[in-house]
């Protein structure tokens, strides 16, 4: 079977790219990571994608004029590799209409929080602020609203007693890096696919700790 393109935009650590590649590896993975790019030349991502081989780009924002401009030269270098996928790993930037929607359906991005519940930022501390008993991770297909889209799939993890910022962000981390490799898979396998505005799954069996959308 052919496998599906992806690009890996990053702004830091990579860890959720760490898990594309090591998901990547196995010949049954229906996709395969073609270019990491980060919008920040320091991103230690860049390095993971190194010493896998993958080739990597910087567009540096503060580079362009403008967030037009920027977007032009991400979707530029996105398209030079035969990208036919986009996933967000830890991008801190917020995308214009105009570029979720030249990548609508085909952008997927992966968010510390069970959306729509704490959208943005300190995802953690505000859930710990809510006393939410359960929290988790969510991905989705983007749409111009941040953190908004069609939801591919989400795990919960329990919220525990004496739980910190970090403690928590740990457990979900842990979740995020089994979901957002799952959620490719599907996306990049057709097994995905928005239909009005919610994803259609077309799979019987899906991870355990994966929520399933109970209408479909
Ligand atoms: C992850 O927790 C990811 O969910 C989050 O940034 C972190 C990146 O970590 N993304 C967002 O908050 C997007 N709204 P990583 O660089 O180690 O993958």
């Amino acid at each position: 079977m052919a496998k599906t393109k992806i690009a890996v935009l990053v702004s830091g650590r990579g860890s959720n790219l760490q898990a594309l590649i090591d998901a990547a590896k196995d010949d049954d993975y229906p996709a395969e990571i073609v270019l990491v790019v980060s919008n920040k030349a320091d991103a230690y991502g860049l390095e993971r994608a190194r010493v896998a081989g993958i080739a990597t780009a910087v567009v540096d924002h503060r580079d362009y004029e403008n967030r037009e401009a920027f977007e032009e030269a991400l979707d530029t270098v996105i398209r030079d590799h035969g990208t036919r996928i986009v996933c967000l790993a830890g991008f801190m930037r917020i995308l214009t209409p105009w570029f979720t929607e030249r990548w609508r359906d085909l952008l997927i991005n992966i968010h510390p929080s069970l959306l729509p519940a704490f959208k943005g930022l300190h995802t953690h501390e505000r859930a710990l602020e809510a006393g939410v008993r359960i929290h988790g991770c969510s991905v989705h297909y983007v749409r111009p609203e941040m953190d908004d889209g069609p939801i591919i799939g989400q795990a919960a993890v329990p919220v525990l007693h004496g739980d910190t910022p970090d403690t928590l962000a740990q457990r979900v981390l842990e979740a995020e890096h089994k979901l957002y490799p799952q959620c490719v898979a599907l996306a990049c396998s057709g097994k995905a696919r928005v239909a009005g505005e919610r994803v259609r799954l077309q799979v019987r069996e899906f991870g355990a700790d994966l929520l399933m959308n109970p209408h479909d």
